[in-house]
């Protein structure tokens, strides 16, 4: 049943091109608008939602960070994004026109569930993003938008992170579409090429060897700091989330902003830093962080740089540099995280770790 791979996790992360293509699968039309008709909730109630939070954990909060980048630019929204095991012990502040969506690939992490039901209580509109079909958080919700990864048996989650952010995108995109945001020129825009984005993907997997082959020769270090601005924050935390679960190794994702407020002090010669680089269409992000990386680099640190293809202004400051499909900046962790997942399973392997299984952790994490 692993399909010829030996762990679940490797079998997994091959399947991401299909996983996002079938989670776009019938909800883009003919005419190239967004049909989300099954999501339970009205075009008029999203016409009245005034800020959205998200609730999530582990990986699926990682989701939820990239998704406010989405919805505040395209749907032209306030909002938030909790951790849930926070978000349900605190007095957040919602009403009827408050969307609250909670992300949980099983549909059965106790933490989200709680968060939905406490903003149940304040009548807030729940919306959840799912990939278990009759799972518990969508009976406990309003609303469902299912990711179709298909099931996920690796207990690091790959391919359902990459799916919930097309469902995030979804989202947004439909929101502005219905509330008329930017409807017209950016939004269909961003619907076309997200239609693309299994292709990209699929690029980025077959060029991976050199992605194992780097893993591998930090095996016996101690410590990977990861380093991302914009959307590549999140990336960045979900990069050092997978190397700490898999690796069981030392990792920590920053801002690339907040260097200097304190992390920089951390840099040694040697010490491994994998920086995610947004698209050269940001100039003012992408500048910046060449300057981060020219910093680091400046004080020992062995730099590991993923950028886009075309991309020759970080060349001279990576000590190793990984290539990724130019695509527009919202819809860059969907080919950015794919070779942190690559790099974390192949370090974990290397280490004789069992990817599929890691020490004291759950697939579901049922109990508080
Ligand atoms: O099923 P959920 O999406 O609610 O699970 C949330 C987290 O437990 C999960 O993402 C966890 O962080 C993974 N092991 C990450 O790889």
């Amino acid at each position: 049943e692993k399909g010829g791979y030996d762990y679940f996790m490797l079998k997994e992360i091959a399947e991401q091109p299909r996983a996002v293509a079938d989670t776009l699968l019938g909800r883009i039309a003919a005419d190239g608008r967004l049909v989300l008709d099954e999501m339970r909730i009205t075009d008029q109630e999203l016409r009245e939602v005034d800020k959205i939070i998200i609730v999530a954990c582990g990986t699926s909060y990682h989701a939820g960070l990239i998704a406010k980048y989405a919805l505040e630019h395209w749907a032209g929204l306030p909002c938030e994004v909790e951790l849930a095991s926070e978000f349900r012990y605190r007095d957040p502040i919602l009403s009827r026109s408050t969307l609250v969506i909670a992300i949980s690939q099983s549909g059965e992490t106790m933490d989200a569930l709680m968060a939905v039901r406490h903003a149940r209580e304040q009548h807030a509109k729940l919306l959840g993003i799912c990939n278990v079909n009759g799972s518990t958080l969508p009976r406990e919700c309003d609303g469902v938008l299912y990711t179709h990864a298909g099931p996920e048996v690796a207990v690091a989650s790959t391919k359902a992170f990459l799916t919930q952010l097309v469902a995030v995108y979804l989202i947004a995109l439909y929101i502005a579409q219905v509330r008329g945001t930017k409807w017209g020129d950016e939004v269909f825009a961003m619907i076309q090429l997200l239609a693309q984005m299994p292709e990209k993907v699929e690029k980025v997997l077959e060029t991976m060897e050199p992605v194992r082959e780097l893993a591998r020769s930090l095996a016996n270090e101690r410590s990977v700091l990861f380093l991302g601005r914009h959307v590549g924050f999140p990336v960045a935390l979900e990069g050092a989330l997978k190397l700490k679960e898999l690796a069981y190794m030392h990792a920590e994702g920053f801002a690339a902003g907040e260097l200097k407020h304190g992390p920089i002090a951390l840099i040694e010669e040697g010490l491994p830093v994998i920086v995610v680089v947004p698209p050269r269409a940001r100039a003012v992000l992408h500048d910046k962080i060449v300057s981060n990386i020219q910093e680091i680099r400046a004080r020992g640190a062995r730099t590991i740089v993923i950028a886009e293809e075309g991309d020759e202004t970080v060349e001279p400051f990576a000590d190793t540099l990984i290539r990724v499909p130019a695509v527009p900046t919202l819809f860059q962790p969907l080919v950015t995280t794919v070779p942190l997942q690559v790099f974390a399973c192949e370090l974990a392997t290397a280490k004789g770790h069992d990817v599929d299984q890691p020490r004291n952790l759950a697939k579901s994490v049922t109990v508080e």
